[in-house]
């Protein structure tokens, strides 16, 4: 039930010559605190049509007004508060999600139409980086976002297993590097050499050439390269695969740069037909100035072409290959220029649907204030991360809870989803910093407050022995501390929307946090399991939130145990 569209509909028929319903629904305003109400509406905009003052429209309105949702209606200054009908709407709005259940908040506009998302995307003989896990969780709740509201994501992976830093990898391992070293640990000693390829590079300035030729060498087949190649990426995915199973997240695609190679003559050639290159100082480039953009690099004078070059093929095959209705990035704010680039280039070549394509940034994960660098070789590794959360996890719930069945399932549920909810929680162009102890507390704004208080709502009902709850039942609540709940509930469709709208894992995550605040004062302030009329209504209160708080998770990532 939407009860702010039912508002608008009984405003509507007393002020329809000046406002449309739409326009209505923009303007009522949900009040900041409790005492005005539930919604109210403001009637400022209306002075002017009706000739009249607020205040007196206002008081003209409240006096016409009746809906069966609305209990009372306050006239406050130039302001109408409505207070809704709090039996009448908890028990619509149980009813409905306890009919629904996880489909609860679900619609259908996307029409099963694709959405290809750019996640993850780590380089190849590097380590997986903090940032790419901000991208792998990021991407993954837009996914089941998006799902949720009727589209079909394709998870894309688009590593990056090309470019000329493997033709200096290539320099360091000639020169340097042992087989067996990079065997026993592929990631770390491929580091390490691509680390000595920047530093000795600095005073020999000849190892550059040496690895622009390398990369020559790759894209032009040659045998020993491409081996090299083939090599230096299997053992990545390698590390790659060891980390999306602990997040478990998968891809539907793992297209990433190399994909691309055979697909970017097209690309140039398009371009040049459409006299959109220029030749400067041997190098092909567009020009974006009147974008205000710096010039896009499509080809280097040698002829090697560019991360932009693999991301304009990439952009074309997607539309071809999905028919997108929109096509998401989600990659780090510090590339922003570079999105804004490839769009511009796309629009220069006549493609419309580059509007369609949208840049999902976001914030860096810093340490003491600052960013992390690989370069220096002093990152944080991602999977040690993830380890840590998961021993710091088990030990919270040796101390709470000793006798749990499946301990280390449970740890792992707790730890990773510390994590990924730690990620998802904050705007997600925030930089921010953390700590594991503070991540994997069970109080405060964390991913295991909310499965602890889910696993909560789980044992009351466990307790009541409630089973399964009538859903012809008239569910209705009255107090204030169930209202903060069914309100929550209530918005559920709207917050799911909101959290498309603005592509925002964190509108979910924090309804999650407010969900499990507002549950866990109503439990502590009213008797749940007392034995009295209204008690099915407590219990499917109860129920209604262990369902809701599990699908916030579940679009976030994130497990539920049923105990913990
Ligand atoms: N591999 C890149 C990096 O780690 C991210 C790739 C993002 N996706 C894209 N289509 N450009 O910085």
């Amino acid at each position: 039930m939407d009860y702010k569209l039912q508002i608008a509909q009984s405003l509507h028929e007393h002020v329809f010559e000046s406002l449309s319903l739409e326009d209505i629904l923009g303007l009522l305003e949900k009040p900041k605190s409790v005492e005005h109400g539930d919604v109210a509406f403001p009637t400022f905009s209306l002075a002017k049509i009706f000739r009249k003052a607020p205040q007196q429209i206002a008081a003209d309105l409240g006096e016409k007004i009746s809906s069966p949702i609305v209990e009372k209606v306050e006239v406050v200054g130039p302001y109408l508060n409505f207070f809704l009908d709090k039996k009448f709407v908890s028990s619509t709005v149980l009813k409905e999600i306890l009919t629904q259940q996880d489909n609860f908040g679900a619609n259908n506009v996307g029409e099963g139409k694709n959405i290809p998302i750019d996640m993850s995307s780590p380089n190849i003989a590097k380590p997986i980086s903090l940032g790419h896990l901000r991208s792998t969780v990021i991407g993954n709740a837009l996914a089941n976002i998006v799902e949720k509201m009727g589209y079909n994501p394709i998870k894309i992976n688009h590593l990056g297993d090309w470019g000329t830093q493997f033709g200096k990898l290539m320099t360091a391992y000639k020169l340097w590097g042992s087989e067996e070293a990079v065997r026993e640990n592929p990631i770390q000693e491929l580091l390490k050499l691509y680390v000595k390829f920047h530093d000795e590079a600095e005073e020999n300035p000849a190892l550059e050439d040496d690895g622009r030729e390398w990369f020559k060498k790759l894209e032009d087949g040659d045998e020993e390269a491409v081996e090299l190649w083939k090599w230096f990426k299997a053992e990545s995915m390698k590390e790659f695969n060891r980390i999306y199973d602990k997040l478990e997240i998968t891809f539907d695609s793992f297209n990433g740069e190399a994909f691309y190679n055979d697909k970017m003559q097209e690309v140039v050639d398009l371009l040049e037909e459409k006299n959109l290159l220029t030749v400067d100082n041997g190098a092909s480039i567009v020009d974006l100035e009147k974008y205000d953009l710096n010039p896009a690099l499509i080809k280097k004078s040698d002829g090697a072409t560019l991360y932009i070059t693999r991301d304009l093929a990439a952009a074309i095959y997607r539309k071809r290959t999905y028919d997108f209705a929109l096509s998401l990035y989600a990659v780090g704010n510090e590339q922003s220029n570079h999105f804004k680039q490839l769009k511009a280039v796309l629009k220069e070549m006549g493609y419309d649907w580059a509007e369609d394509m949208h840049h999902v940034p976001f914030g860096l994960i810093t340490k003491d204030g600052k960013k992390l660098s690989t370069r220096k070789g002093k990152i944080v590794l991602l999977e040690e991360v993830l380890d840590d959360a998961v021993s710091v996890a088990l030990k919270q719930i040796e101390a709470k809870n000793p006798d749990l069945e499946n301990k280390e399932t449970v740890a792992n549920q707790v730890g990773i989803g510390a994590v990924v909810f730690h990620d998802l929680k904050n705007d997600r162009l925030n930089n921010f910093d953390f700590t594991i102890e503070e991540i994997v507390q069970f109080e405060g704004e964390t991913g295991p407050y909310v499965q602890y208080s889910r696993a909560r709502a789980l044992s009351i009902l466990r307790k009541a022995d409630a089973g399964e709850l009538s859903l012809d039942a008239a569910y209705a609540l009255n107090d204030s501390y169930s209202w903060e709940v069914i309100k929550l509930i209530q918005e559920y469709p709207e917050t799911v929307q909101r959290a498309f709208d603005k592509l925002e894992p964190s509108v979910i995550a924090k309804h999650a946090i407010h969900l499990a605040q507002a549950f866990n004062k109503y439990y502590a302030n009213s008797r749940v399991l007392t034995e009295d009329a209204e008690k099915p209504a407590r219990l499917a209160l109860v129920q209604a939130v262990a369902i809701l708080l599990k699908e916030d998770l579940r679009l976030l990532g994130v497990h539920s145990p049923d105990q913990m």
